[in-house]
């Protein structure tokens, strides 16, 4: 994981246009380009084989159709019902029905009661076709609003619903016990965004502190808990937690992200445990892509060698 200063480089990287143009056009040209090692296609077509091809492995699915910070209610519109097509396409192929979306990509940040309703439209399908829907967590400017979201649709009685909460910022301790007061399932992450100091731990040790001593009240009185992260040491510490209360192997699971850790992601399967791969797809596929870059340096050189590789391929092919 990385530190707090080295997120926020990665942030400017995201804002260079050129390295933007550059990303967008070659990211995901070929089955070989860089961006499709953590995404699973622009259609929901290709998802559904590359979850297909997971579930084949003995792992569980969750599918998220990309998109955030819509800046319209008729983008928040259309989000929803890309999500009624996702959800169709996914009953018809016969894949896991578990969908990831966030609040932003259907308006909460232009008006929060359309961005209700539309959840609603989505959990009205979703629930009498047996989906369970996450709703993931976005950065610290939104999670107040995100968990009031929340408690509105549960109050509202729906069920087949959880939420993420993430170890990084302080607060989280407080909101751990109110999402499990709910009785709702909570997915357990390190934290993605860019935070400052004021509201989230920044270094690493103080991070996986946090993430431990979470894990720990999760797992003794969380709903089905997910244990979302690729790191071992924080796997070994849920195991031996859940071994000494004697929570059985279908009690929780583990969950990652597709392209990240597949030798983890099979090595916990083969010891009997749950693992729900996250398969992120779609065309807004950038902001998840250079999240997933800032996790870890090496990744950018490998996407700039790409990204050099096929600018010349493309000279190549312009000079014939
Ligand atoms: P850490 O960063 O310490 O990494 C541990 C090890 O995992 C590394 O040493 C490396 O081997 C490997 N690794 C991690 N990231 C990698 C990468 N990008 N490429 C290659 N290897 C990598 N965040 C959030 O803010 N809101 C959310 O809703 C979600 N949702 C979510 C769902 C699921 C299923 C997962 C697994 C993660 C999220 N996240 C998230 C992301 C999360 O907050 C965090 O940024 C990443 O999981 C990376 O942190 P780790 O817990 O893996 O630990």
């Amino acid at each position: 994981m990385l530190d707090s200063a080295s997120k926020g480089l990665f942030h400017l990287l995201a804002l260079i246009k050129p390295f933007k143009t550059l990303a967008s056009r070659y990211g995901m040209r070929r089955p070989s380009s860089f961006a499709r090692r953590f995404i699973a296609g622009e259609t929901t077509r290709e998802a559904i084989e590359a979850a297909r091809a997971v579930e084949q492995r003995g792992l569980l699915i969750t599918m998220d159709h990309l998109g955030e910070s819509v800046g319209s209610l008729a983008r928040a519109d259309a989000a929803t019902r890309e999500y009624f097509d996702v959800m169709q396409q996914v009953v018809e192929s016969g894949i896991g029905r578990n969908i990831s979306l966030k609040l932003t990509q259907l308006g909460l940040t232009v008006d929060r009661a359309t961005c209700v309703d539309n959840m609603r439209r989505v959990l009205e399908r979703a629930e009498p076709a047996g989906f369970f829907i996450r709703i993931d967590m976005e950065g610290s400017a939104h999670t107040e609003v995100t968990l009031e979201t929340f408690e509105t649709l549960w109050g509202l009685g729906y069920r087949q619903m959880g939420v993420v909460l993430q170890a990084a910022l302080y607060r989280t301790e407080e909101d751990l016990p109110r999402v499990l007061r709910l009785g709702a399932r909570v997915r357990l992450v390190k934290g993605a965004y860019k935070e400052p100091r004021t509201v989230a731990h920044q270094s690493k040790a103080d991070i996986d502190d946090a993430y431990a001593r979470l894990t720990k009240i999760l797992l003794a009185s969380g709903e089905y808990p997910a244990i979302a992260t690729h790191d071992p040491a924080m796997h070994a510490l849920a195991i031996e937690w859940a071994a000494e209360r004697g929570l059985g192997p279908d009690k929780f699971e583990f969950q990652l992200l597709y392209g990240v850790r597949r030798d983890l992601q099979a090595s916990l399967v083969d010891r009997g445990y749950r693992v729900r791969v996250y398969i992120p797809f779609g065309r807004e596929w950038f902001p998840y892509f250079m999240r997933r870059l800032g996790e870890r340096p090496a990744n950018v050189t490998s996407v700039v060698t790409s990204m050099i590789d096929e600018r010349r391929a493309q000279a190549r092919r312009a000079i014939k």
